[in-house]
């Protein structure tokens, strides 16, 4: 019997800590873990219109026939709908797709100098105003840009998602987003699998009998950070929910914090008008 998944407080809604990933769970892939994900006690799915899987993704929500109420479905709008009119008209297809009438959380997927943010923050107002989403929040947001979305927006900001794992500081992200409010979700947290041959990481693990992976997810809700690992293994996806029966040391948080290095970013595809904060 599984632990129960604790919710962490973000912006105007309560987030299950941990969900599941499905960014290249494609040609179908979805459908069958995101079901067999909540047969497993996973309550939270992360999607995306550009992963081009909401509709596998909700053939799984669909199959594992849960109430909709006990499920955190979370999408987000690709930079390519971001004007007035487009996102709403966008939204509504990945509903349609999701087979839901409404998500819990509706990003935006990466910050874009255009159209002006302000259009871009009424139109997800707008979508949240009409019932099409519960909450809503950024993804990719460096601090400076995610307390202007947070100042242009009349809902709260619940959440920035962005990349963490052990090997990236986003200090400066996870303070400034409390300070307004908002949770960080940890994108790519396993980074992208390379924690597990991570030595400090296997060693800790071996203490606790938990593995490498583990411990990192361990680690980051531990911090009160959302974590979405992706997998395409049901061993492992049972592996990642089973993080709520051990608690790591402040030595420990301090020595996997001590991972980060300056080129340990995985994913960089920031709009050059844009900068990373400096950790
Ligand atoms: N907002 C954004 O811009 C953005 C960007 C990237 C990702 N995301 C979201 O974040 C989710 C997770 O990120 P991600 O998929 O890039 O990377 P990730 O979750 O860090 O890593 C996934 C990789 O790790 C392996 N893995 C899974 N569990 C493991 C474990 N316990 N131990 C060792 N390896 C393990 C997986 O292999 P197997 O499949 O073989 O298990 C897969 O290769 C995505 O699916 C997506 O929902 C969002």
């Amino acid at each position: 019997m599984p632990h129960s998944i604790p919710d962490i407080r973000s912006g105007d809604v309560a987030m299950p800590a941990i969900g599941l990933g499905t960014w290249q769970l494609e040609n179908g892939a979805a459908q069958p873990m995101v079901e067999k994900a909540l047969e497993l006690g996973y309550r939270h799915v992360d999607t995306a219109q550009i992963y081009g899987n909401e509709q596998d993704v909700g053939a799984g929500l669909a199959a594992a026939g849960l109430p909709r109420d006990q499920v955190f479905v979370t999408t987000k709008v690709w930079i390519d709908h971001f004007r007035e009119g487009d996102l709403q008209r966008s939204v509504e297809e990945s509903l349609k797709k999701l087979r839901v009438p409404q998500v819990d959380l509706l990003l935006l997927h990466w910050p874009k100098p255009q159209p002006p943010l302000a259009e871009t923050m009424a139109a997800l107002n707008d979508v949240r105003d009409r019932g099409l989403t519960r909450a809503i929040g950024l993804s990719n947001f460096p601090s400076a840009l995610m307390a202007k979305a947070a100042s242009l927006s009349a809902a709260p900001i619940a959440t920035n998602q962005i990349e963490y794992h052990p090997y990236l500081s986003q200090k400066t992200l996870i303070a400034k987003a409390k300070a307004i409010g908002a949770s960080i979700t940890a994108w790519s947290p396993l980074a992208q699998g390379k924690v597990a041959d991570e030595p400090v990481l296997i060693e800790i693990g071996q203490a606790h009998g938990k593995t490498p992976g583990q411990v990192t997810l361990r680690w980051q809700v531990q911090q009160g950070v959302v974590t979405i690992p992706k997998t395409s293994s049901e061993k492992r996806l049972a592996e990642n929910l089973d993080i709520f029966d051990f608690a790591l040391s402040d030595e420990e948080m301090a020595r996997i914090h001590a991972l980060a290095r300056p080129d340990g970013r995985l994913g960089n595809w920031l709009d050059k008008a844009f900068a990373w904060d400096a950790e």
